[in-house]
């Protein structure tokens, strides 16, 4: 039997080519050899979301690019999180047995309380308990996730053997799988794509916008004249170019540093390079966009046979906690 794959993101925004890069083609990679269940988050976004008027268009937004970038639903349950409910009963039962303390040490949600210090609000402290949920209600083995979800899946695993131990061989341990693309840093030069508006590139963006926010990009600070010889190793734009322009990546890098080619030039390149490898994703997300009856249709199915998975382990989990 194919081992299972279980990953979530958030419906937070629009997915850019950082998302791409990092989860997505892996995502649609694993499909060859894993049976794989993909999920929109919702309820983790409202730890983070006061205003959730957008939240309906932006779970839509994710399955549309999920879609275009190659899921294939025939293969893989794709689904929102809320429409299988199941997921917040097994959160309660799980919260029993974890220790407020192991939540309070998580470093994402240390960085929450900065970052919302107004809303720190009970689900948020739970974060990691739902995601533990999520991966053992749909009796995940694998997880693909980037670095910073790994204290979440080591919380899960800690999780998980408390709950066997406590009430017997349940749950499933799974392993993490991290993409093996580093961070997509910023074009405004921030740590991370998407952590600030415009400093990202929209995988739905047209080919215009696309230009425009690789023309406003950061590149080498320390090159501001035509002349001066540049530092592809610190540049974005240059890291950029080791996914889209495999083959000429050697030239850039010579002709960055003996000042032969300019930024404008160089960045010129790299905006044809992403909308060329970008246009039948784009194509095939327009045609999408233009079928919400489609989409609704997909995930009314995801859900359904999501949920067939979610209630025979919840019926487990109760019967050995004793509760039925
Ligand atoms: N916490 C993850 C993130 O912020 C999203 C997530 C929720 C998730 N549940 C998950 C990821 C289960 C992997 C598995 O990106
Ligand atoms: Fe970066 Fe290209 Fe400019 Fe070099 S030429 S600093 S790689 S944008």
């Amino acid at each position: 039997m194919k081992k299972r794959v279980f990953s979530g993101a958030r419906p937070t925004a629009r997915q850019h080519i950082g998302n791409y890069l990092g989860a997505i083609q892996n995502y649609v990679a694993l499909q060859e050899e894993y049976e794989c269940v993909y999920c929109v988050v919702d309820i983790h976004a409202l730890t983070s979301m006061e205003d959730t008027r957008p939240l309906q268009e932006y779970n839509r937004e994710i399955v549309l690019d999920w879609l275009a970038a190659g899921m294939d639903t025939e293969r893989t349950i794709i689904f929102i999180q809320s429409h299988v409910p199941e997921v917040m009963e097994l959160h309660t039962l799980l919260s029993m047995v974890t220790p407020l303390s192991w939540l309070m040490r998580v470093p994402t949600f240390k960085e929450k309380v900065k970052q919302q210090p107004e809303n720190v609000n009970y689900g948020l402290v739970g974060y990691p308990v739902l995601q533990a949920a999520d991966i053992t209600l749909y009796k995940a083995d694998v997880v693909p996730i980037g670095e910073d979800q790994l204290p979440h899946l080591e919380l899960t695993r800690e999780i998980v053997r408390r709950f066997n131990n406590q009430f017997g061989e349940t749950l499933i341990e799974p392993v993490a799988k991290l993409t093996s693309f580093p961070r997509i840093v910023g074009l405004d030069g921030s740590d991370k794509m998407g952590k600030t508006s415009g400093n990202a590139i929209e995988l739905a963006a047209t080919p215009e916008e696309t230009e425009v926010r690789i023309m406003t990009a950061v590149t080498d600070p320390a090159r501001r004249y035509r002349n001066d010889p540049g530092h592809p190793e610190v540049c974005n734009i240059y890291s950029l170019h080791g996914y889209f322009s495999e083959s000429q990546i050697a030239d850039i890098f010579r002709q960055c540093r003996a000042a032969e080619i300019g930024c404008v030039d160089c960045k010129k390149l790299l905006a044809e390079h992403i909308n060329s490898s970008l246009r039948a994703l784009r194509e095939k997300r327009s045609e999408l966009a233009a079928r919400p009856e489609y989409i609704t249709e997909v995930l009314t199915d995801g859900a359904q046979r999501a949920r067939i998975i979610a209630r025979e382990t919840l019926h487990q989990v109760k019967q050995n906690m004793r509760l039925i």
